[in-house]
Parts: structure tokens; C-alpha cells; sequence
């Protein structure tokens, strides 16, 4: 399974279909409800709610998802119509399945959607075999998704860059060296954000506001600060950027914070401060690569849509 934990926890969605291909006599008897096994359509929902929360158990790559919402319909139709039809879909007679799941979490509900449709088809084959020889099922497919990650990364603007500022007495004496610009520029790259300037810095309150006021004058798009949130007497970035800003953007760091929190307690020592100076949005993330790894895990790539609504696009929703 993969290792899904670094995610952010997100609202997905998901729907799917499947057909249960019959013939049109077989359609009259479940409209007339004349069916050996029983009511066919509860029994059929019951099923596929039942296995949508197996899937876990079913699929060895599957992580557990908590199912918030989870619906199941179904339509008879005489040439069976779909979304976006395929030929042999249009052509048949059967029954529809349409299902519909929503869940917070770190991974998607697709397959539990997907696994709902075919067991619920299984399910109606089962109580159809008496009174027909000729079912198939077809169709299996996924219709619509969203949330994640990969949605956020569809949405965002291309072609962005950032600037970098590793702000540490050690680093910029040369006795350490810097492991967090690397984290940086390899995340930001993930994301198709190019790291366009980088300068390491002491923890000098007069170094570091130079270094950025010169950057938002140049109107780089997003500057990333490393070191200096926390709580030491040389710590004095975050200091530095809150004094820049001309609009404080405190859901950031909230989220890094939340985020981080969940992972080590001492994520509640970091002062980390985000906004807006110009047309640059500044974020101050902790000093330590794990640290620069997990908030960036926090707010990428959402935070990389601050572009356009800095630019005056609005945020498009
Ligand atoms: N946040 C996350 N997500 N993960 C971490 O490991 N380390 C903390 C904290 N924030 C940490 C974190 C620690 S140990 C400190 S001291 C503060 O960030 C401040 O770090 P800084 O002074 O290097 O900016």
C-alpha cells in the first residue's frame, strides 16, 4: 500500500456506473415486481452499501476511507442511456447503477464507489438467473471525481517561480550545511514552481529585511523563508516577514500547524507567519528539512493559487 500519510485530509468525491444488461420480458417482471428472490432493488442497494464499506478488506491496496456519504440509484431502461454513451450502451435493454460516495480523507473513494456498483450488479444478476439466461454485466466505469490533491495541481496557474531565504548563523558561516533549500526547491518542483533565486542569510533582522524587501520590490510571486520561527533569542524571521506584510494570511500557518501537529508536538513552537506584501505572498516555514517538508506537505499546491487572487483574477469559484 502506499504511504499515504504525508497527505492532506481533503473532501472526495466520487461516482460511478454499471449496467446489468437483461432482456425487455425480464425488465416487465421487475417493474411488476414478480421476482423469485425477493424485492429486488433493497436488496440489490443493501449489497452494494454493504461492499462499498468491504473494499478495504477486498482490495489489498486499498486503504481504509470513512464513508460520510454514500448513495446508490438505479434507472430501468429500455436502451440503457449513460452519461456518455457507449455503443454497446445504447444498444441494450437492463438497469443502471449509479453510485455516489463522499469522504474526508487522505486518499480516494472511487474504488469503494466502484466496488458498490459491481457487487449491487452482482447482486441483481443473482436474483435475475432464474428468469433469464442471457444477463451480462457491463459497463463498469468511473464517472466524476474530485478533491486531492491532483485537483488542486489541475486547478493552478502555470509557469510560477519563488524565491528562496535560508535564514541560519551556521549555514551562513559555513559550519552546516543547508538541508532545507533542497526540500524546497524539490517540492516547489513537484508542483511546476521553478525556484528562481535562493541566498542564505544570518539570523540578522537587518540581512533578512533587506534580502526580502528587495524581492517584493521585484515582484517575485512567492517567497519561501526557512529558519527563524521559533522561539530562540537569534530567532527573528518570522519577526522580520510579519513586519513586511500587508495582509496577513493567518489560515496558512494555521494549516502548517495543524498539520504539523499531528505529527510532532513541537510544531506548536513555531511562530510561522504567511501574507501579502505587494504582489509577493511570503511564507515562513521552520528551519529543520522535516519540518520544511511537512508544512510544505500542508499547503502545497493550494497555497500556490494566492497567485491569481494576488494578481486580481479573483479565485474563480
Ligand atoms: N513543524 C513541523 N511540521 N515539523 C517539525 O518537525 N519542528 C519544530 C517547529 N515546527 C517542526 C515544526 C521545532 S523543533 C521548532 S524549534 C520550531 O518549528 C521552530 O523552528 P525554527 O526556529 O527552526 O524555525
Amino acid at each position: 500500500m502506499n504511504d499515504i500519510s504525508e497527505k492532506p485530509i481533503s473532501l472526495r468525491t466520487a461516482r460511478a456506473e454499471a449496467f446489468l444488461y437483461c432482456t425487455p420480458a425480464t425488465l416487465d417482471r421487475v417493474r411488476a415486481g414478480d421476482l423469485p428472490k425477493g424485492n429486488f432493488f433493497d436488496t440489490a442497494r443493501a449489497a452494494g452499501l454493504l461492499a462499498a464499506k468491504q473494499t478495504q478488506h477486498l482490495l489489498p491496496h486499498c486503504h481504509p476511507v470513512p464513508i460520510d456519504g454514500f448513495r446508490l440509484d438505479f434507472e430501468i431502461e429500455a436502451a440503457a442511456k449513460t452519461e456518455t454513451p457507449t455503443a454497446t450502451s445504447q444498444a441494450r435493454t437492463g438497469v443502471r447503477i449509479l453510485g455516489e460516495g463522499r469522504s474526508v480523507s487522505r486518499t480516494g473513494i472511487e474504488m469503494e464507489v466502484l466496488t458498490a456498483v459491481s457487487v449491487a450488479a452482482l447482486t441483481m444478476y443473482d436474483m435475475l438467473k432464474p428468469v433469464d439466461k442471457n444477463l451480462e454485466i457491463g459497463g463498469i466505469r468511473l464517472l466524476t471525481k474530485s478533491g486531492g490533491r491532483s485537483q488542486q495541481v489541475a486547478e493552478r496557474p502555470a509557469g510560477l517561480s519563488a524565491a528562496v531565504l535560508i535564514t541560519s548563523d551556521r549555514v551562513s558561516r559555513g559550519e552546516a550545511v543547508d538541508g532545507s533549500g533542497p526540500v524546497i526547491a524539490e517540492l516547489l518542483a513537484a508542483q511546476g514552481v521553478e525556484v528562481t533565486e535562493s541566498r542564505v542569510v544570518p539570523d540578522d533582522a537587518e540581512s533578512i529585511r533587506a534580502v526580502l524587501a528587495g524581492w517584493i520590490a521585484a515582484g517575485v510571486p512567492f517567497v519561501f523563508t526557512s529558519g527563524g520561527t521559533g522561539l530562540g533569542p537569534r530567532d527573528v524571521t518570522a519577526d522580520v516577514v510579519r513586519s513586511l506584510l500587508e495582509k496577513e494570511v493567518p489560515g496558512i500557518a494555521e494549516a502548517m500547524r495543524r498539520f504539523g501537529q499531528d505529527r510532532t508536538a513541537f510544531a506548536m513552537l513555531s511562530r510561522s507567519v504567511a501574507g501579502s506584501a505587494g504582489g509577493t505572498l511570503l511564507v515562513t516555514l521552520p528551519g529543520s528539512p522535516r519540518a520544511v517538508r511537512e508544512c510544505l506537505n500542508a499547503i502545497l499546491p493550494g497555497v500556490l493559487h494566492a497567485r491569481a487572487m494576488l494578481g486580481g483574477e479573483g479565485h474563480g469559484k
